[in-house]
């Protein structure tokens, strides 16, 4: 008999169907898988074959034959066990055809008939959702993330035996319900803005950076408190929101790095300076999601941005402009979505101490030029702001008593964040040039201000975009409505170093 069992493959962000037919005919006992199945599918035989067998389940003595389909689908891993064993029982009827139609199984098979956890199950499930599944056989360890999703019934299952006795109706299994309200984010463990002494205009730069989702770079010699500020950023930004923290867990289940656990925390994602660009966009033999996806709803943070192989920073160039990134390998490209907020750091030049009030600098002019070169000007047109930075005098670090704490700012920002939802459904950084003209329009005197300030800075139209971007999100940290010209140029203050250097 022939049989059909359904099952999904996480090819992108998104993921697709895979149907799975079984037929068993007369001829020389064994398994054979079809359908452009690689190393780890074609060993599913021997697990399959061992999991029905230890299970006390009949595992026919005919030809068996798998087919994956579509064919031109490159499937990987081992999620397609448990839906194969079921096919087979299908096939070999001691399970009732009527009852798995509008089912989807996911699962690895262990020896002994038990079902092993897999990467990527909220994928999978929402794959399922999307095709009008009712339900979904999942790996219990994996029953978290997968209750996010609603509107669907959820059986985690622990062996092959279970989902056989549910199937049968012998012992049918309770479905789990969606998660209700989701665990309340974790404390950040990074540090908080209260540590920091000082540097008010770094800080009021950030406030400004996390309220409209803006890049920005930091620049100042060393001990100047960059990285600390930096890592500080993310208890100034709101908690995600249930659609962000679906998106999030998904992403990480995907590379299967969350432990199998709902992910309620923004990512931070910190790549040292000597990743490769495969680590950084995604790609390579599975075309996997890498960190600019991985950050995707938080922070990239690029600590000394110039000392990043420039090829690997020329590749943001587009995720940067685009939110997304398409990953492609020889069979078929993915596109995962890359929505994050990056946050970088350099030191004005190789040494560190130019401009420096205490410290002489030992750098060449060469070399300083050289050094300011590897971030190009098409990147440092992607980040909103620059922040110039100086260190803060050692005594006053010991004797600092403590300046306004993460919660106080996290909260103005949470309010502009708001008023930016309410306007447009999204932060400032992702208005489209349409929405800038709309939304943060000019009166005369702004724009003959504005005009004035283009030609002095002599700002690229896409520098003019984003100039526009932080002054709206400056309104709306004070609730504005309209831009003034006090918006626009402490906008401008964030572009000025650039105009100085470049
Ligand atoms: N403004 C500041 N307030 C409190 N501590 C600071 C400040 N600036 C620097 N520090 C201290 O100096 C150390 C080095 O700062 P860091 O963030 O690594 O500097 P950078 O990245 O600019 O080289 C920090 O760990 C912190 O202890
Ligand atoms: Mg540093």
């Amino acid at each position: 008999m022939l049989s059909r069992v359904f099952s999904a493959a996480n090819t992108g962000f998104d993921g697709r169907l895979v149907e799975i037919e079984c037929d068993i005919t007369g001829g020389l006992p064994g398994i054979t898988i079809v359908g452009l199945p690689n190393k780890a599918i074609d060993e599913a035989k021997e697990r399959v074959r061992s999991a029905l067998r230890n299970t006390r389940l009949t595992l026919p003595s005919k030809r068996i034959t798998l087919n994956l389909a579509p064919a031109d689908l490159p499937k990987d891993g081992t999620a397609y066990d448990v839906a194969m064993a079921v096919a087979i029982l299908l096939a070999s009827e001691q399970i009732d055809v009527g009852n798995t139609g509008e089912s989807m199984f996911v699962g690895e098979l262990a020896l002994d008939g038990s079902i092993r956890p897999v990467a990527g199950v909220l994928g999978y499930v929402e794959t399922a959702k999307t095709h009008g599944f009712t339900s979904v056989f999942v790996p219990q360890a994996c029953a978290k993330e997968a209750r996010l999703i609603d509107g669907i019934s959820i059986y985690p299952v622990t062996h092959i035996r279970d989902v056989y006795r549910h199937l049968t109706g012998e012992v049918p299994l309770p479905a789990s319900p969606a998660l209700g309200s989701l665990p309340a984010s974790g404390v950040y463990e990074m540090s908080d803005f209260a540590h920091v002494y000082g540097q008010h205009t770094a800080k009021r730069a950030l406030e400004i950076a996390a309220a409209g989702g803006h890049n920005v770079l930091l620049s100042g010699p060393p001990g100047s408190g960059k990285t600390m500020l930096a890592k500080s950023m993310l208890s100034i930004l709101p908690p995600p929101t249930r659609e962000e923290t679906i998106a999030i867990t998904k992403m990480h289940s995907l590379r299967g790095q969350h432990g199998y656990d709902i992910i309620t925390e923004r990512p931070f994602r910190d790549p040292h300076h000597t990743t490769s660009d495969i680590a950084l966009i995604g790609g390579g033999q599975q075309a996997k999601p890498g960190e600019i996806s991985l950050a995707h709803h938080g922070i990239l943070f690029l600590d000394e941005l110039p000392e990043f192989n420039r090829n690997v920073l020329e590749v943001m160039r587009q995720p940067l402009e685009d939110n997304s990134i398409t990953v492609s390998r020889a069979s078929h490209s993915s596109v995962y979505p890359a929505d994050f907020m990056l946050v970088a750091t350099r030191n004005p030049c190789p040494c560190g101490y130019l401009d420096d009030e205490q410290r002489e600098c030992s750098c060449s002019l060469a070399a300083i030029e050289r050094y300011r070169k590897k971030i190009s000007g098409p990147l440092l047109d992607r980040i909103d702001m620059i922040v110039p930075l100086q260190r803060v005098e050692h005594d006053k670090l010991i004797h600092h008593t403590g300046s306004e704490s993460s919660q106080a700012i996290a909260e103005r920002v949470a309010a502009a964040r708001a008023r930016q939802q309410e306007r447009a459904g999204y932060p400032n950084a992702s208005l489209s040039n349409r929405d800038i003209k709309q939304f943060a329009h000019l009166d005369e005197d702004t724009a003959a201000f504005m005009e004035k300030a283009m030609r002095t800075l002599d700002l690229s139209a896409r520098g003019y975009m984003r100039v526009l971007k932080t002054a709206r999100t400056i309104a709306d940290l004070e609730a504005a409505d309209r831009l003034n010209t006090d918006h626009i140029s402490e906008a401008l203050q964030y572009r000025e170093t650039l105009g100085q250097q470049y």
